[in-house]
Parts: structure tokens; sequence; C-alpha cells
């Protein structure tokens, strides 16, 4: 990792965000931004996305296998548009190269199932345009300035974490759609595990005191308007499994009847299991001898007992956490249990490089309190509800969290395999409808603790 320099009036010391974490390092306490540091991050976050889209040909850019999600020359287009939006547009001022292409590109506008349906850039356009707005935001990022307390876009790098991270989160929703598609239709670059170096093992149920905690994220530099403003919560004594749900105990609960028995089930999540026939995650079969197996896109294998589950709804997590004897976590206890996990990709499985979940342990990453794979290998559901902190104010645009709050969706926290360092903290809630599992989620227990 590399030191950060930050050259005199680009750095304020109090403005802490991810843009600079360097995962490890002081810089990350420290805080410090700048011009280099950022078009650094711009430039890792665009090789991650060239190296994602690398297997596909161009008419794989273009069909989607379901309509839940967009054929990824869309996602391409609207990476493109979404940077020109806040960058270029916003905070420089500028036009839109394609002015009569942006509703086709509002994420709002053109909901996923019309994707395939509308006049949106071919493959080459979209690149180019990729090219030609990042062109622009370097220039837009040399010109403006970065410890403007008045301009709250550029202030702390805001906006290029924006879009950095909203680069990175489209790359991982690509990476679902590459995974419901058909087998051998996506081959991943995959390089590799990371360096094993077993992780520290804490007892297996973690014992959290009562306490006040804070949660949120910290008031300067990039973050998420849902992340903020950070606030003090009471929490009751807890206690949080060391590691997430493994497909050794999700096969325990298959063959105990658990998605036969409805009373392990909200009525909701009977209708839906009913509706779709689940019987075991996504992406699971029964093998020629009759035992689990796993397709990770165009590698078929047995399901190793000891990774954590993967592909599971809120639905199946909540009745599997009923058949457990536990509950799902409110993400405030899971924040307060993640407490002290850096993003660092040499500690946790992030950034698409093993392609699947590693069993807990393998990389050396634990929070403060003893819990592992609390980063990267899979999204965690919890029991909460999506909804604004306390005095939530939303920035820069009230469609990326405030118009989900309330609705139904539920709150996941960690990240997964496919989750890139950068937009991965303790504090990033992530959210999907409790029906869904083409994301890369599974769960970790909680139990209340010992009243005394
Ligand atoms: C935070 C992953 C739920 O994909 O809808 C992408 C991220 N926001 N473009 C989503 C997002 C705008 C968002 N999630
Ligand atoms: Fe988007």
């Amino acid at each position: 990792m590399h030191a950060t320099r930050t050259p005199a009036g680009t750095a304020r010391a109090d403005t802490v965000g991810y843009l600079t974490a360097d995962p490890g390092t002081k810089a990350q306490s420290a805080g410090m931004v700048s011009v280099e540091r950022i078009a650094e991050r711009l430039d890792e976050v665009r090789a991650a996305t060239r190296r994602i889209i690398a297997p596909l040909d161009d008419e794989a850019l273009t069909r989607t296998a379901t309509p839940i999600m967009s054929p990824p020359v869309w996602d391409l287009g609207h990476i493109a548009a979404y940077e020109e939006l806040w960058v270029c547009c916003r905070l420089a001022g500028g036009e839109s190269r394609y002015p009569e292409l942006q509703a086709a590109y509002d994420a709002f506008e053109t909901p996923r199932a019309v994707r395939t349906k509308i006049r949106i850039l071919g493959p080459r356009e979209a690149w180019a345009y990729l090219d030609a707005t990042r062109e622009r935001t370097l220039e837009a990022l040399r010109r403006c300035r970065l410890d403007d307390p008045d301009d709250a876009l550029a202030e702390g790098g805001f906006v290029f974490g924006l879009i950095a991270g909203h680069e990175a989160q489209h790359a991982e929703t690509i990476l679902q759609g590459m995974a419901l598609a058909e087998p051998g239709a996506y081959v991943p670059d995959r390089p590799g595990t990371p360096p094993a170096a077993a992780a520290p093992a804490a007892p297996e149920r973690i014992d959290i005191p009562a306490g006040t905690v804070r949660v949120g994220a910290p008031a300067h530099g990039f973050a998420y308007d849902c992340e903020r403003p950070a606030h003090e919560v009471e929490l009751p004594a807890f206690r949080i499994a060391r590691d997430p749900v493994s497909c050794g105990e999700w096969m325990a609960f298959i063959d105990d009847g658990g998605y036969a028995r409805a009373e392990l089930w909200t009525p909701e999540g009977w209708e839906w299991r009913t509706r779709e026939g689940a019987g075991a995650p996504l992406h699971w079969f029964l093998d020629a001898d009759d035992d689990w197996a796993v397709r990770d896109m165009d590698i078929e294998r047995s399901v190793d007992r000891a990774e954590p589950v993967c592909h599971v709804s809120w639905f199946e997590a909540d009745a599997y956490a009923r058949w457990a004897g536990g509950r799902l976590p409110t993400e405030h206890e899971w924040e307060r249990a993640a407490a002290g996990a850096t993003p660092d990709p040499r500690s946790w499985n992030l950034g698409a490089t093993a392609f699947r979940p590693l069993p807990p342990g393998t990389l050396p990453g634990t929070s403060d309190a003893g819990c592992r794979a609390v980063l990267g290998d899979v999204w965690e559901w919890t029991s909460s509800e999506f909804t604004g902190y306390p005095g939530f104010r939303a920035f820069p645009y009230r469609e990326y969290a405030e118009v989900f709050f309330g609705t139904g969706y539920r709150v996941l926290r960690g990240g997964s395999w496919a989750a890139q360092a950068h937009v991965t903290s303790t504090s990033f809630r992530n959210w999907d409808l409790p029906q869904r599992r083409q994301i890369f989620a599974g769960l970790r227990l909680a139990w209340d603790g010992e009243t005394t």
C-alpha cells in the first residue's frame, strides 16, 4: 500500500473518508486526501471494471439472463452517465455528451426489466463514453478545491468517492448477473485466493456487554448519506457468532426439514418459499451421488461445509435463525460486533479475487471483538429494515437511499467477495428486498445476552 502525501492546501486534518483509506496504515486514521490519491483510486476502480468485463464479448454484454438484472452494457453506459452527471455537470458545471440518453441511463426512469428493449449505447460507444468522461473528470479534479467547506461535492473528495463507489457497486451487480447466466456464459479472470494466514479463533459465540455505541460514518469526507449522521445507540448485552453460518450448518437445516416446516417461517417468507419452490440456496444442486454441489459461474464443485452459506434470501436467513434457536442481529449489533475491522484486502476476502466465499479463518482479519469474515466473503442480512438515521439528510440526491426507506427493504452489512475494499466498511449499509437471493448474501446469528 502507498503512503499518502498531502500537498499543502488539499487536506483538512479532520477530513476522514474511505477515499483515503489506505487499509491498515496510518493514512486511514489521518484521513488525508489528495488529487494524486483520488486519481489513483479512480484508476484502480476502472481497472477492476475492465477485468470483470473482459471475459464478455459484445453479444454477452448486450443480453441478460433475467429481467431482474441489466445487460452489462447498460451498467457501462450508466457508470459513465453517473460520473458525467455528478462530476462533469454538477461539480464542474459542464454539459452532458448525450443529453438524449440520460433518461435511459437513469435507474428510476428505466427499470431493469426494460433495459434490453431501449436504445442505449453499444459496447464500443459505451467504452468511448467512459473514457471521454474520465478525461473530463480528471480535469475537474485538478481544478476543484478539495478543501472548500462551501462546496459539499468537492470537500474531502466527496463526489469522487461517490463515483468510485458507484462504479464498484455496479461491478458487483454485473457479477451477480454473471452468476445467474447459464454455465460457461462467463469465465471469470480469477486472480486467485489471497495468501492464507489463519485468523485467531475466539469462542464460537462472543459475548458483547451492554453499552452505548457510536454508529454511522464521521461527518467529513466520503460516506453515503444513509450512514449519517453518526449517533449513539444503547445496546443491551447480546451474543454474536464468531463466524457467518456455514454451508455445513445450512445442510443440517435442510436435512431437518427446514424448508418444509411452515412454523419456522414468517407468513410472507412461507408464501415466498412456496411460490419459489426453494429448497436450498440459489446455485446449489444435487450431484450424481445426491450430495450438495454449487455452481460458481463456470465451475461446478461440491459444497464446502466450512465456507459461509451464500445466495440465501432474507426470508431463508430468518427461518434458519429461528430453527437454530437464534436470531438475526440488528444492524447496530452487527456494527458493534464488527468494530475495528478495516477494509484491507489482505485481511478479508474482497475485490473479486477468490470469486467465492472462503472458510472463515482463511484470512487473518478479525474485528476487535473477535468476529471473523465480517468484511468480505458474504454480505450479512440483519433484522433491521432500511430507514434513515435520526437527523438524516439526503445528499447529494434522494434516490440513492431515501426513496427506499420504510418500503420493506432489509439492511445487509459487511461485504462480499465481490465487493471492493474502498466501498467496504463497518458503517456501510447495503439493502435489498427480503425475497432477493441473486446477491452474494448469507448471515451471522445473534442471541440475546444473559440477563443478570
Ligand atoms: C446500495 C447496492 C442497493 O444497486 O441499487 C447503484 C447501489 N445505487 N446505483 C443498488 C447503487 C445507485 C445500490 N445498492
Ligand atoms: Fe447506479
